[in-house]
């Protein structure tokens, strides 16, 4: 079998979710909001904040070391570091390169982040994989990882309500078996419609100013409407392309792992699949939404729950700022607990 036929799949996982929880009544406190109206439009109860201190590098660092301890290997077994996320630690260098240096990975290995936002895991997922198939990188290690907190307007309550922090990471690793681990995928965007959801300050186009900082330019902003309209249908699409490039129907699925979003978000999707939300699982109550952390974070639980077994076909997919979205269909590989 020549090297491009690698099969890519995940050997371990890891999670980190800071110790901190902001209930929805703790909000009610804050902003002009209930825990009856988040929990009816959202889903969330509960979300996780990371520590002043608590960088997504070093919740990233957290995750990938419970993976490389689950599988059993040592931070000088990884080839390649991608770390999704759309708070990095600084401007610059990479989160993935400060990562790097918390884990002690090797220096002999490319480190760089992926910027696409609440898709960013399923989009780093992808190039991982096209990288790690020509045979130069046997393991992968790719983050989401998020401290939304930092750049959410704790005075906004139409957005405020919805974020929590976290990270998780992924092992990948590549076999010569045919047909296993991540298997068809589709990646997506739309830069037109930037603006449904984005920080419009900070960067080099618009550095901040006194002004900028009081206007709340350093904050994220969303047309929820919207944003929930594109969502569904993008992530419905999504799925649907997928499967029909791998030739198999929704019923094939065993599990679906949407972006944590919003719970009517997953039953709109769900519904317009025709998948029981049985087959949905999520830990929107309990997080909220984490960006480029959900998907890692709520493929873990499913597994750890006992849900996702060995040899089941799962569809991740998501949706985020860009507008970005992401599908990708992959067969589990039983990972060490
Ligand atoms: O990761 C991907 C990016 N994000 C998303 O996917 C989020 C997508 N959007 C959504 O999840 C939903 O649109 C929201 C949860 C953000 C909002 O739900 P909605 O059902 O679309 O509510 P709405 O924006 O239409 O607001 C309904 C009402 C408004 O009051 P009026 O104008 O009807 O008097 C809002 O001002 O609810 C009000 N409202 C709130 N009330 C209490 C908005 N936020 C709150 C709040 N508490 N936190």
């Amino acid at each position: 079998m020549s090297s491009a036929e690698l099969s890519v799949f995940i050997r371990a996982i890891g999670v980190h979710a800071p110790a901190r929880t902001l209930t929805n009544a703790e909000l009610s406190g804050m902003v002009d909001t209930s825990d009856e109206w988040i929990k009816t439009r959202s889903g969330i109860a509960e979300r996780r904040i990371a520590a002043a201190g608590e960088a997504p590098s070093d919740m990233g660092a957290k995750a990938s070391a419970q993976a490389l301890s689950r599988a059993g290997l040592t931070p000088a077994d990884v080839d390649l570091l991608i770390v999704a996320t759309m708070t990095p630690d600084v401007p610059f260098p990479s989160t993935a390169c400060l990562l790097q240096a918390k884990l002690g990975l090797r220096r002999d290995i490319p480190c760089f982040d992926v910027s696409a936002a609440c898709s960013g895991f399923v989009y780093a997922l992808q190039v991982a994989k096209d990288m790690m198939r020509s045979g130069a990188y046997r393991r992968a290690l790719v983050i989401g990882a998020e401290k939304l907190s930092s750049v959410v307007d704790w005075s906004d309550r139409t957005t405020c309500v919805l974020f929590g922090d976290g990270a998780g990471a992924a092992l990948l690793e590549t076999s010569p078996e045919p047909g296993v681990g991540l298997l068809a995928n589709l990646l997506g965007a739309d830069g037109n419609n930037a603006e449904l959801l984005h920080c419009a300050g900070g960067g080099s186009a618009s550095p901040h100013t006194g002004d900028s900082l009081r206007e709340g330019r350093q904050f994220l902003r969303m047309n929820g409407k919207e944003v929930f309209r594109h969502a569904v249908r993008v992530m419905a699409e999504s799925c649907e392309r997928v499967l029909a490039q791998a030739g198999l129907t929704s019923e094939q699925v065993a599990w679906f792992i949407p972006h944590q979003a919003n719970i009517r978000i997953l039953e709109a999707v769900a519904g317009q699949l025709n998948v029981g939300m049985d087959r949905f699982p999520s830990n929107l109550a309990r997080y909220g939404n984490t960006s480029a952390a959900s998907i890692p974070l709520a493929l873990e639980e499913a597994w750890q729950d006992g849900k996702i077994k060995h040899g089941d076909l799962i569809m991740i997919v998501a949706f985020g700022a860009g507008l970005t979205w992401g599908a990708t269909l992959l067969r589990w590989h039983e990972p060490p607990r």
